[in-house]
């Protein structure tokens, strides 16, 4: 009995989850655990990472902008593994705001989250996983069309594209898949964060007005029952098709509002879908539509 136990236990898929303690992340950790994966759930929040101990899950404290953090973090899982069958890097945020006003050690906080501390911990745990495993990104819509007011966080996300491309070819050779998630709108804190960020950078600017209907409209659409959005576990169930199918793709772009944003970017010209954007984030009519939202 027991060394059927322990060959169950040798045959469960390992993976490490950044920024588990809320949002996408959080839902991944669920939904791995109760496909029987082994997850490892990482963010800064350990108090809220306790809470998945009881689906089986196991916290570990991660900062991504701090290189001894990312390297006790994976060192943790490979102590306790042998190796890592798939690393999800979820940990992020929208340092949103006009480019003029956002302060560049915020810029750069924002690019250390989103772009560097991804890296970092792919860097840790690739030398780790096996051929079969996978690297899998949350990127955004917003990695293949910018919307209005969040330069910074844009920035991050097209790099990440990039990033990911560049990685994939790199991998070719070894059984190593990377792939991007793109979704649109989910429902997260992480409306309520680029909202604030927005508020803060808009004050006193000639962007001031914008800022706040912009932050305005974002604290209402992603609120947490708003039905509209994507969920977070519909998310994690294409981080778990990308985890699990044998050939993934490189990108999967979907939820709410993703596709008709890129095909916007990619066929109107550039001045139309500058104004587009403008109007469709702070007019009137918007404004009326996102109050009515149950
Ligand atoms: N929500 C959306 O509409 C949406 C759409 C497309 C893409 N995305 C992307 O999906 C990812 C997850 O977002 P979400 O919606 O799940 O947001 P969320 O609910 O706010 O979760 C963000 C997670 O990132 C973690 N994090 C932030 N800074 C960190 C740091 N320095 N070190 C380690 N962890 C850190 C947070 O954990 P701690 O604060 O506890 O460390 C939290 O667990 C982000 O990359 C986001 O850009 C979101």
């Amino acid at each position: 009995m027991s060394s059927l136990f322990s060959l169950t236990e040798e045959m469960m898929k390992v993976v490490l989850i950044t920024g588990a303690s809320s949002g996408i992340g959080r839902a991944c950790a669920v939904l791995f655990a109760y496909r029987g994966w082994r997850v490892y759930a990482a963010a800064r929040r350990t108090e809220k990472l306790n809470e998945l101990k009881i689906r089986g899950v196991c916290p570990l404290y991660l900062d991504v902008t701090d290189e001894k953090s990312c390297e006790a973090c994976v060192g943790e899982v490979v102590a306790r593994e042998g190796h890592i069958d798939a690393l999800i890097n979820a940990a992020g945020y929208g340092a949103y705001g006009p480019i003029e006003t956002v302060p560049i050690r915020d810029a750069e906080r924002q690019m250390d989250v989103n772009v560097y501390g991804t890296v970092r911990m792919i860097q840790k745990t690739l030398p780790h996983i096996p051929k079969g495993g996978r690297i899998i990104n949350l990127g955004s819509a917003g990695g293949r069309a910018g919307t209005y007011l969040g330069g910074w966080y844009h920035a991050t996300k097209y790099a990440l594209e990039a990033l990911s491309d560049a990685l994939r070819r790199e991998l070719i050779d070894y059984g190593i898949n990377v792939v991007l998630i793109e979704p649109g709108g989910v429902c997260s804190s992480w409306g309520r964060i680029a909202a604030d960020h927005l508020e803060k950078a808009g004050k006193d600017s000639r962007y001031e007005a914008d800022c706040d209907k912009v932050a305005a409209m974002y604290r209402k659409v992603y609120s947490e029952d708003n039905r509209l959005l994507t969920t977070p576990m519909t998310v994690a169930r294409k981080v778990y098709l990308a985890a699990e199918k044998e050939k993934p793709r490189a990108r999967y772009l979907f939820g709410f509002g993703a596709k008709p944003l890129v095909v916007m970017n990619t066929l109107l010209p550039d001045g139309f879908y500058d104004r587009l954007m403008k109007s469709i984030f702070t007019s009137d009519f918007t404004a009326r539509i996102v109050n009515k939202m149950k």
